[in-house]
């Protein structure tokens, strides 16, 4: 006899496959952070390092998040497959601006999602992602104060300046 093995699905098919879009590019910033850390630990760049290695920790946190949250409400994550990561970079100014980058990107998606569960009435999903909102407003606000840390040193040695950004 065939198993009845899903719970109901509380959220709604549209919804879900966004969050599962969702989940690739947390993981893809994830993997992005990593190859930007390992560009700063080849150049002894430690603060930047100990940086990137913890953002990268967070963006697979984010992923998680939203893995599980599919899966307990009755969908399906999908385990995302991650390809065409940069790991080529001209300078650390360039690292943090394309972090700077990634992240709009990443706001963007989370706003798309949830004017799509506004849209369908999944008032679960529309809750769940207000952490989110309020995650990628304060990482994209901490990403412009260590922009203007290069351009208020702007010609200093590099690992001066790598000194006065934080390790978190
Ligand atoms: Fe999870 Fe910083 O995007």
């Amino acid at each position: 006899m065939e198993t009845i093995v899903r719970k109901q699905m509380i959220i709604h098919p549209d919804v879900m496959d966004l969050l599962n879009n969702q989940i690739a590019l947390e993981m893809k910033a994830s993997a992005s952070y990593l190859a930007m850390a390992s560009w700063c630990d080849q150049r002894e760049l430690l603060n930047s390092k100990a940086f990137f290695y913890k953002q990268a920790e967070e963006e697979r946190e984010h992923a998680m998040k939203i893995f599980e949250f599919v899966n307990d409400n009755g969908g399906s994550a999908i385990s995302p497959s991650v390809n065409n990561i940069n790991n080529d970079f001209d300078s650390l100014r360039g690292i943090y601006e394309a972090s700077l980058d990634q992240e709009i990107n990443v706001t963007q998606s989370i706003f798309n999602i949830f004017k799509t569960a506004r849209k369908v009435d999944d008032f679960v999903t529309e809750i769940f992602l207000q952490w989110f909102i309020t995650e990628q407003a304060e990482e994209e606000d901490k990403f412009r104060s260590l922009i203007d840390v290069f351009d208020l040193m702007e010609g200093m040695p590099l690992k001066m300046i790598d000194e006065r950004l934080p390790k978190e």
